[in-house]
């Protein structure tokens, strides 16, 4: 019989934060790129846009906590995608734009719309701002 092994969520946890812990073998080339392009979006003050893909455990996630953890003063906002339902082809978006304006589930429309705009006059410059 197959012995298969079971933690609970706090061990799971605490393996995963061994293993982070880890000391991180190569990928300086990965690194290197990101640095390159967070790099331009700080200079140029303009998005890029970049796909991580690989099979399950190689370390997609590994790479990108290294990366943020190269930044002194970042604010890291996360959006996921979920594999079914209606109109989610924006949800990650949504979910960013909510968190960097604050947006409750239950503020109503004009109100969402208020904050957000008001996010963007802080975040963009001036000249950016009637574009978005
Ligand atoms: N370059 C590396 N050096 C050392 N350890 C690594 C490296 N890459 C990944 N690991 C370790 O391997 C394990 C799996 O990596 P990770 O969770 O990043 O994979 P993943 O690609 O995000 O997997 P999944 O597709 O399941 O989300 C983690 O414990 C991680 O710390
Ligand atoms: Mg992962």
């Amino acid at each position: 019989m197959g012995s298969a092994t079971t933690f609970t969520p706090r061990a799971r946890e605490s393996l995963w934060l061994r293993g982070q812990r880890a000391v991180l073998v190569g990928r300086e080339d990965e690194l290197s790129l990101l640095r390159l392009t967070a790099a331009r979006v700080q200079r140029e003050r303009a998005p890029q846009l970049v796909t991580i893909f690989g099979p399950a455990g190689v370390g997609k996630s590994r790479l990108l906590a290294e990366f943020e953890q190269g930044f002194e003063q970042a604010r890291v906002v996360v959006g996921s995608c979920v594999p079914y339902g209606d109109g989610i082809t924006y949800l990650p978006l949504a979910e960013v734009a909510s968190a960097l304006a604050g947006i409750l589930d239950d503020d109503r429309t004009e109100v969402a719309l208020m904050k957000l705009k008001k996010s963007v006059e802080e975040t963009l410059p001036t000249e950016q701002v009637e574009r978005v």
